[in-house]
């Protein structure tokens, strides 16, 4: 934990850590707005905020007219002229979980008087992080853009904000006479994505040049900040900002609007870009719902998003509760737990992969983040290090978004020690043979060539086990590696042949000589309640049972004699090994065997073969037989294969090692067999079909499924080749409008379901 994250270091006297709380604030408020380069993440930027508000709320007379929570935003910067909002831009209030939102609705029904069970209508909407704008149009014409400022002023952007393709310079005749919007610009993920890119392009060719890296951005949202405040607009140009509006702000000679879902109905009528996930709900309970939704798919969306917005739809309503100081009673912002954190960059360590591909990865000071506690995060490759430029002992951001593997964002500058030296990628492989890397000349990756390495080894087994290939439910990371270190399986075929009985003697000695150990170590401490942790080499050496050798094997008690973490983790996992655990694990090995053909070719770990075309294989040819038959051009014909597959499925079969394990695996049982052929008519050959929202009958694979029994596919996006498009409930409104634009048919279930049968649309 960073000073002063968790308050926990702070003075006990509360005015003096209030005042230092305040100092801090302004310090990264500064960083912030000033010079577009936070040194903390936002979650832990608000934890100072939320510490702050609690001992003011603990101690009014503490609270001082110009602390931070008094206030609404960013004091304004001297780069761009300064511009005065016609209604001040608010903050919002935040709920942190479904309690205090819920609080907030009762507290909300209870000023409206509304009784018990009566409908409210709250409009829900996404939470885009990016940067608040205010863009004023006068007679159809966009005049100004402007950013929130300190609230009350704001930046004139006008120049910035017309480069965003997304923003109409003009509205559709008969706008009124001044119209004012509010939204968040934003850049999203796929262009963070290629921007990211490019920049570290640029930084590998400075560091070839012996030039020094420039700092990359770090996040969307600070892209997008950095790209909007940029002095030349031709740079904001070329950064593929967006938008999405979400507020109606002055309007002057327009239309009257009862209900907030009218105004923005009103601003994508005039061309104007509204998200199309907001929704009108009824209830306290189906807004939670929206909320939950959304924090479990928000890495679905190409943008990102910290939270959903909750507002009164009712305008008239809205003026009866009116705001307090900071912000509006009728609205407020449902937060999700953070995605990013700064924490300890401990160390830098390399994992070997199945192909032997050398990933090197981060060991962090443990951090809750993206909703886990996080000691571990990938850092890709070589390059990505040097041009993160992230060194152990450093603080960086770390970022975990959905089920997507942690991530090292980068350092947070400038790093307290500016003479840290520099991490270089470790010239052998880490395993216990030592064999030397090898990066290849144009390649990214660094890899450990050694067929005999024992950590290719183990991954290769893990991933054969794992749940995208046979699914071996119980036989991760530890077991595989134990299994190999036991000498009780060598390779993937020997899982349905392990001698159960000899690990059943090696836990029984394991045990004991663990015991012992730990006798040993409370002797030598005097601790009656000592810990497995307490237990030293001198321990281990000690108390070698007489049975060790010819149980384990001599070479591994000489190993666990002279490396203790070894010897705990293997008496730990051991340990775990018991009778029922193993029945269980012999079940999971049985039940491999039923997998589908695809599952076992992935298992196989053949270079490129992924499940699409593991699948695409099986199907087409049906049996393991007929793929090991095949020749490169014959599976090259395949759809969905591919030269590059079919030549690296080709030379993996062509290796003798391999067709005798592909032999002892057909003999251990494990299904060879293709799916059957479904019995339906092709009637949809070659023929795309899109399906978008919600069907009765159907779930998403489902649909999927019977469009590609009948010959067909079902892209994800609408395009000219586009057959149709099936619409169910809740469908977003991108693909109908897409689909209209390109003079695609748009089809009902009904309809689909005629089309399966006959290929014909109605
Ligand atoms: S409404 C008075 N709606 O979140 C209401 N804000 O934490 C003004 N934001 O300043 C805001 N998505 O920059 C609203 N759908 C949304 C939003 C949204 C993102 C931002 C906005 C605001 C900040 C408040």
């Amino acid at each position: 934990m960073l000073p002063g994250v968790d308050g926990t270091d702070g003075p006990d006297d509360p005015a003096a850590r209030a005042a230092a709380l305040r100092d801090e604030i302004a310090d990264h408020d500064e960083r912030y707005h000033g010079h577009d380069a936070p040194t903390i993440s936002d979650a832990d930027y608000d934890a100072l905020v939320r510490e702050l508000r609690a001992i003011e709320e603990a101690h009014p007379e503490l609270v001082t007219p110009d602390s931070p929570t008094q206030r609404v935003g960013a004091p304004v910067s001297t780069l761009f002229a300064p511009v005065r909002h016609r209604q001040p831009m608010t903050s919002l209030d935040n709920a942190f979980d479904a309690d205090s939102l819920a609080a907030w609705g009762d507290r909300l029904e209870k000023r409206l008087g509304t009784a018990p069970g009566t409908a409210v209508d709250y409009a829900c909407e996404l939470k885009i992080d990016g940067v608040a704008i205010s863009i004023v149009y006068e007679d159809g014409r966009l005049v100004q853009a402007a950013t929130r400022g300190d609230g009350r002023v704001g930046e004139d952007v006008t120049a910035n904000v017309l480069t965003i393709a997304a923003v109409p310079h003009r509205l559709p005749a008969g706008a009124p006479r001044v119209l004012e919007v509010r939204g968040e610009v934003y850049m999203s993920r796929s262009a963070f994505a290629r921007l990211q890119a490019h920049q570290e392009g640029v930084n590998r060719e400075r560091l070839a040049g012996g030039r020094k890296p420039q700092p990359v951005a770090v996040n969307p949202r600070n892209a997008a900040a950095g790209s909007l405040r940029q002095k030349d607009a031709g740079v904001t140009a070329q950064r593929e900002l967006s938008m999405w509006c979400y507020q109606m702000g002055e309007v002057d000679g327009g239309p009257r609007f009862g209900r907030h879902r009218e105004t923005l109905d009103y601003l994508a009528e005039a061309g104007l870009p509204v998200n199309p996930e907001v929704r009108v709900l009824p209830t306290l309970d189906e807004v939670l719902a929206y909320c939950r939704h959304w924090e479990a798919d928000r890495g679905r969306l190409d943008y990102d998003i910290d939270g959903a917005v909750v507002k009164l739809d009712d305008l008239a309503r809205r003026d009866e509760v009116g705001f307090t100081s900071r912000a509006p009673r009728w609205a407020i912002a449902y937060k999700f737990p953070p995605e990013e954190r700064t924490t300890r960059l401990l160390g830098i360590d390399v994992s070997v992969g199945r192909t032997g591909r050398t990933t090197p990865y981060a060991q962090l000071e443990p951090v809750f983040v993206g909703g886990a506690t996080v000691s571990q995060a990938t850092l890709h490759n070589e390059d990505q290090v040097a041009a993160k430029d992230v060194r152990p002992g450093d603080v960086v951001v770390v970022r975990r978004a959905g089920d997507v593997i942690p991530e090292v964002v980068g350092p947070v500058l400038p790093r307290d020690d500016p003479d840290r030296p520099r991490w270089t990628f470790p010239t052998s492989c880490p395993c216990p043979r030592g064999s030397t890397l090898v990066r290849p000349e144009g390649e990214s990756d660094t890899r450990c060539v050694d067929p005999e390495c024992p950590f290719q080894r183990s991954s290769s087994i893990e991933h054969f086990a794992g749940r995208g290939a046979m699914d071996v439910e119980g036989f991760g990371e530890q077991r595989v590696r134990l299994f190999l270190d036991l000498g009780l399986l060598a390779d993937v075929a020997d899982l349905y042949d392990v001698d159960w009985a000899r690990l059943d003697a090696i836990r029984t000695t394991v045990g004991t000589w663990a015991t012992a150990a730990l006798d040993a170590a409370r002797e030598r401490t005097g601790d009656a309640k000592a810990r497995a942790a307490v237990i030293d080499e001198g321990d281990v050496v000690a108390t070698v049972p007489d049975d060790a050798d010819d149980v384990l094997g001599a070479e591994l008690v000489v190993e666990l004699t002279a490396d203790v973490a070894r010897f705990r983790s293997t008496a730990d996992t051991v340990r775990g090994l018991g009778p029922e655990a193993v029945a269980k694990l012999q079940a999971a090995i049985d039940a491999s065997r039923e997998r589908p053909l695809p599952k076992l070719l992935v298992g196989l770990n053949i270079r490129h073969l992924g499940p699409a075309g593991a699948e695409a294989l099986a199907e087409a040819l049906g049996h393991l037989d007929a793929i090991e038959a095949a020749t490169a051009e014959q599976m090259a014909a395949v759809e969905g294969v591919g030269p590059t597959i079919a030549a690296s499925v080709r030379a993996w079969f062509d290796d003798e090692a391999h067709r005798d394990l592909v032999a002892r695996l057909r003999g251990a049982g494990v299904n060879v067999e293709g799916p059957e052929r479904p019995d339906v008519a092709p009637v949809l050959e070659g023929r795309a079909v899109v399906v978008t929202g919600t069907l009765d009958g159907f779930s998403r694979d489902e649909a999927a499924a019977a469009i590609k029994a009948r010959g067909g596919r079902s892209p994800g996006s609408v395009s000219k080749s586009t057959f149709a498009v099936v619409v169910g409930a809740d469908a977003g409104a991108s693909k109908l409008t897409k689909a209209e634009e390109l003079g695609v048919p748009v089809i009902d279930e009904a309809a689909f379901v005629a089309l399966l049968d006959s290929g014909e649309l109605p």
